[in-house]
């Protein structure tokens, strides 16, 4: 699916992104900087950001199961 019309970015870019290496980009200028392009009208961010904050939610982390506040901070809501 197209999430980014004017950079022709689509969520499997976005997603690519989180699998690299180098790990899921930070901010969503940096999907755009590492899908190579540059934000336009910007009307994608909202979209990116999701994307990101359901990518980073899926990433494993140290913490024992019944204490993770992980993928809650991921998400960006608050913990209880
Ligand atoms: S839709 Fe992504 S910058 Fe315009």
């Amino acid at each position: 699916m197209i999430v980014c019309s004017c950079n022709r970015l689509t969520d499997r870019d976005v997603r690519g992104c989180c699998a690299q290496p180098a790990g899921a980009p930070a901010r969503v200028l940096d999907v755009y900087a590492r899908l190579g392009c540059a934000p336009q009208c910007g009307k994608c961010a909202p979209t990116i950001a999701a994307i990101l904050r359901s990518e980073k939610s899926t990433l494993a982390c140290d913490c024992r199961p019944q204490n993770c506040n992980c993928a809650i901070e991921a998400s960006g809501a608050e913990a209880a």
